[in-house]
């Protein structure tokens, strides 16, 4: 039987250069049935079409099956007990943005024996005064003695620490680099909106399917006063401030944002990365 005159327009038309991949694919999966039905007198193109369309709906459908549900993350008082959940998970790598004098990260050290890496980002320098109004951003010798107290604090983990003194997006651009992923980010550097989303929004692609992303303070300005965490550092006013920046997120990506239920103030916020 000769073959069909499909086959020879396409080696020989104008077209064949501007093939894709998907065309190369589909002509494999015709060759293959066409040998198969050639006992039956060629091909039906209608017909090939549809197979090759119901394949590609099984594999979409398969991929969504594999992706196991999350089991819901227990209920927390205070931001102390996430270590205790990281060690139950077995996780291993954490980010802490915004350390200052390290309490909070000896804390999970402590708790979190399972973990092998910890990296620790700030700046430790002063920042702009008229648009970082934080009783954090203190004077630069008080940032330096924050920094020497933190490590003196966090020796005992001298070989699981790392330290970023640098902006955070730098750290995250930097850990993005060397292809690593991480567990756990806890996000309490700026807070102010523009600078928690942006923190959130950089980190967010560090962290492994299943990982936690949390962060302090979940707060409108109206309920940080006498602090201003209303101004960004373009000068504009975003009164959500941190409480904005992550339930925006959340609602974007239609994840559930938990949050700690008894602080005595400071209130923090976890949500977990789907598997998939
Ligand atoms: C963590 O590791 C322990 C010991 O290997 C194991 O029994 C447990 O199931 C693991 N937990 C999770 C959540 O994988």
């Amino acid at each position: 039987m000769p073959r069909k005159p499909l086959s020879f327009s396409i080696k020989n038309s104008e077209s064949t250069r501007r093939l894709s991949l998907g065309h190369v694919a589909l002509i494999v999966v015709m060759g293959v049935c066409y040998v198969v039905n050639q006992g039956g007198g060629g091909y039906d193109l209608t017909y090939l079409v549809a197979r090759r369309t119901s394949i590609t709906t099984a594999v979409t459908s398969d991929a969504a099956a594999s992706c196991p549900p999350l089991k819901p993350l227990p209920p927390i008082k205070g931001r102390n007990e996430i270590a205790l959940f990281l060690q139950e998970m077995n996780f291993t790598h954490g980010i802490e943005i915004g350390v200052q004098r390290g309490n909070f990260a000896a804390h999970n050290l402590g708790t979190w024996t399972a973990c092998q890496n910890y990296k620790l980002v700030d700046l430790w320098a002063q920042q702009n005064l008229e648009t970082y109004k934080d009783v954090a951003n203190v004077n630069n010798q008080q940032h330096e003695n924050f920094y020497q107290e933190t490590q003196n604090r966090l020796s005992p983990w001298k070989h699981k620490t790392e330290y970023y003194r640098m902006m955070s997006v730098d750290a995250a651009k930097y850990t993005a680099k060397q292809e690593m992923q991480v567990d756990f980010v806890y996000v309490d550097a700026r807070h102010d909106y523009c600078g928690c989303k942006e923190d959130i929004e950089n980190y967010w692609p560090l962290i492994k399917p299943g990982g936690i992303l949390a962060g302090h303070d979940f707060m409108h300005n109206d309920e940080v006063r006498p602090q201003d965490w209303s101004i960004c550092s373009d000068g504009s006013i975003h009164p959500e401030a941190v409480k904005g920046a992550v339930m925006e997120f959340a609602n974007k990506h239609g994840l559930p944002l938990h949050l700690t239920y008894r602080e005595p103030k400071w209130n923090s916020w976890w949500m977990q990365k789907p598997l998939c």
